[in-house]
């Protein structure tokens, strides 16, 4: 079986034979059609991801079919299904418990030509998707999904600052907070990415590179209901500065590292709500998917490229250069 590997720190993935892997109790065997990348992936290559070891092949989202089950599994044989990236979550729906993993490192991720899954992280491909859009949803869609109805409680009408628009968690929490009937304004490095946004329905964008970005979003969008944020940095004081008082501000990822010094006066005073995320239990998972059906929502992918030829998205998604998800297909 062909796999992207990561063999060292430093480098880019190497498509090359691997042995199949050995089907086990209770799981199935999918041939992979389409994988996706997230961050996470990037992160490993640089051996930023905590607790990585090499080699590894990485890949938390995938879409392919069953063609081997295991005694319980004979159901999901022949089907289209998309795999939850969210392992072990545990049994509370506040946090993940201690046996909680991602797919794609420990485990082989999806960026192979097939893998093996439990069965209770195999859901239906969504009817309305392709396998490269269906590829492109389940932990960022999760993550999204998580971190705007389970953790904000986003209500219709308010208002909802997202960040860093161009990212794959951030364009489905653009395309999830219009759905639910929430205003939105985003932010990007990039005018063009600010320009497509507003194109699929966003209110107003800011350039975060713009010192004067907050004071902007409240002048020109009013003071913000929620933020989701995957950047922090020093970009997460500006959320605090935008905020309406009894705001809530969800972040779910350290792209720009760590926030400078944090005005507490503002969030005691004002009752903000400082919250994290990551990924999603099953109810989430089941939730999102759910959502996506009735809106009909679709991923938005920014490039479809050979599974083989991989590298080249690893460096796309490294430079920032997406808006939306990059679909690895076989
Ligand atoms: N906690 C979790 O469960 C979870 C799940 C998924 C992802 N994450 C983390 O969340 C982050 C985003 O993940 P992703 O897969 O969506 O990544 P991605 O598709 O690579 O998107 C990253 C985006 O971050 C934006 N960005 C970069 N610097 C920024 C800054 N200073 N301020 C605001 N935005 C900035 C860029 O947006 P523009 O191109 O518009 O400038 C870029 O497109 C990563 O750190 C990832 O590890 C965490």
């Amino acid at each position: 079986m062909n796999c992207l590997v990561l063999e060292t720190e430093g480098s880019l993935p190497v498509w090359r034979e691997l042995p199949k892997p050995v089907l086990a109790p209770g799981c199935v065997r999918v041939k992979i059609a389409a994988a996706a990348l997230n961050h996470r992936d990037v992160w490993m290559t640089k051996g930023l991801y905590p607790g990585v070891v090499y080699p590894v092949v990485p890949g938390s989202d995938g879409t392919g079919v069953v063609v081997e089950a295991s005694v319980g599994g004979e159901s999901w044989m022949g089907r289209e299904v998309i795999v939850n990236a969210s392992y072990g979550w545990g049994g509370s729906e506040t946090v993940q418990g201690p046996d909680f993993t991602i797919l794609g490192m420990p485990q082989q991720g999806t960026f192979a030509e097939e893998i093996i899954v439990p069965f209770e992280q195999l859901s239906p491909r969504p009817a309305h998707l392709n396998a490269h859009e269906a590829a492109a949803l389940p932990l960022a869609g999760l993550t999204a999904y998580r971190a705007l109805f389970s953790r904000a409680k986003l209500q219709a009408g308010e208002r909802v600052l997202i960040t860093g628009i161009g990212g794959g968690v951030a364009l489905f929490a653009l395309q999830f907070a219009l759905a639910a009937g929430a205003r939105v304004a985003v932010t990007s490095g990039s005018a063009e990415k600010l320009e497509r946004a507003l194109q699929m329905g966003a209110e107003a964008g800011f350039l975060y590179s713009d010192a004067d970005w907050a004071a902007k979003v409240v002048e020109q969008f009013g003071r913000i209901h929620v933020a989701i944020d995957g950047a922090g940095g020093p970009g997460y004081i500006g959320l605090i500065d935008a905020a309406e008082p009894g705001a809530r501000i969800v972040n779910y990822g350290g792209t720009g590292g760590n926030p400078e010094a944090l005005p507490i006066r503002k969030v005691f005073w004002n009752q903000l709500s400082l919250l994290g995320s990551t990924m999603g239990s099953p109810a989430d998972f089941a939730a999102m998917t759910a959502f996506v059906d009735r809106h009909q929502i679709r991923p938005v992918i920014d490039e479809v490229i050979p599974m083989s030829d991989g590298a080249e998205a690893f460096r796309k998604m490294d430079a920032s250069r997406q808006f939306g998800k990059l679909v690895l297909a076989l």
